[in-house]
């Protein structure tokens, strides 16, 4: 199927478009600041894990970095390299075969690694150990991201390191970043380095985490990648790993919707939709930030008096949720059934988030080639409900 990129005009079910072109754009920016920087840029799973199109990002990156075991299997078997895999609670029934898809390891904490490593040693002897730490500052804002909260369960704090580290840990894992800027990471490494630096000398590899959105626009990749080479002038033994998973899919496509129904309430006219914010745009809630949707206005904050305008909708989900929904949004023109209603920027930390919650559909998901041409990454049926079950 062919479609206009702009309009979706002819799309009448939800899908996920990621956009080929945005993509490898996003690709080629990465790949360019992992050589700039002499560092190792890997896919966070967590934000996107889209396996479909794995052969795309081989062509600009080596690795990847699982927090689990499914993960950690489709690093191995679908990506074709063994992933960087932290986890904050390996379990005894997973981590044997954990280890057997890990080229790296880092445990949450002494006790994990007490525990555990002896037995990932023997699953695979190959792999390098690491360590999470946690340096106790993060400019993260929003709570729910912030891992170095006052009674975090996040990596282990200088204090309770001991002088010499275990002789089989090779590396720091550190991430204390959410959609951050380089300037954060230059404030945040300062605090690492006055923490941590003392054990620099015992390791092999540090690895600073995810978080550095490196394709916003506005990011600054000169202040980033002289960042990181100043480190390697200081620390010339150590290799460098970031692993960011938004930076990946920011902005690389959108959830194409489509109005079912609009109802009014007090004044406040919703526009009902076949996709739903809890199911399908988890974190608008969860953060909660407001999407940008296509051709339409942002009224942030609206205090009501908009919704009375002829072309002011809140936009609802399809689920018996009774928050599920946002807005308010301006349109160019009253919305009717059957219109596309194009959520922005919406696959990262979307596909891999959804839910099925009251066995709605699920949008499918579509790759979109530089013509239009939309291929169907995967159409969702009953049974995709069904045997999450049973
Ligand atoms: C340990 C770790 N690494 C990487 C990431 C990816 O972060 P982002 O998608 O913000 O780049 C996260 C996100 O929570 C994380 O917890």
């Amino acid at each position: 199927m062919k479609v206009n990129l702009n309009t979706f005009d002819g799309l009448a079910t939800p899908c996920y478009v990621l956009e080929e072109r945005r993509l490898r754009r996003n690709l080629e920016l990465i790949k360019s600041v992992a050589k700039a920087a002499d560092v190792e840029i890997i896919l966070a799973f967590k934000a996107y894990a889209l396996w479909k199109t794995f052969p795309i990002f081989r062509e600009y990156i080596c690795s990847t970095t699982a927090s689990s075991l499914y993960e950690a299997r489709l690093a191995s078997e679908e990506f074709g390299s063994k992933a960087h895999t932290f986890s904050p609670a390996y379990t005894d029934y997973e981590i044997d075969d954990i280890a057997r898809c890990s080229s790296h390891l880092t445990f949450n904490s002494l006790s994990q690694y007490a525990r555990l490593h002896d037995r990932a040693r023997l699953a695979n002897d190959s792999v390098s150990f690491g360590l999470r730490v946690n340096p106790e500052y993060s400019e993260v804002g929003t709570a729910l991201y912030n891992p170095c909260a006052p009674g975090t369960r996040f990596g282990v704090t200088a204090d309770k390191l001991p002088d010499r580290l275990p002789d089989d840990i090779d590396g720091f894992h550190c991430h204390c970043h959410c959609e951050s800027g380089a300037d954060v990471f230059v404030r945040t490494l300062a605090h690492i380095k006055e923490k941590f630096s003392k054990w620099f000398g015992q390791l092999k590899w540090i690895n600073f985490g995810g978080g550095h959105l490196m394709t916003r626009k506005d990011y600054d990749i000169p202040l980033l990648v002289k960042t990181l080479n100043d480190l390697h002038r200081d620390y010339p033994h150590l290799n460098i790993i970031l692993e960011p998973g938004s930076a990946f899919a920011w902005q690389t496509g959108s959830l194409v919707s489509q109005v079912v129904d609009v109802v009014e309430d007090r004044g406040i006219k919703t526009a009902i939709l076949n996709v739903s914010f809890t199911c399908h745009m988890p974190d608008c809630l969860e953060m909660p930030y407001m999407p940008a949707v296509r051709g339409a206005e942002a009224i942030e904050g609206g205090c009501g008096a908009e919704a009375a305008e002829p072309c002011v909708y809140r936009l609802g989900g399809n689920s018996c949720l009774s928050g599920d929904f946002m807005g308010l949004w301006r349109f160019p023109a009253e919305l009717k059934i059957g219109d596309n209603v194009i959520f922005e920027d919406m696959l990262h930390y979307t596909t891999v988030k959804t839910n099925m919650f009251n066995g709605i559909t699920h949008p499918s998901i579509a790759l979109a080639h530089d013509d239009g041409t939309l291929e169907m990454l995967k159409v969702y049926a009953y049974e995709d409900y069904k045997n999450r079950m049973d």
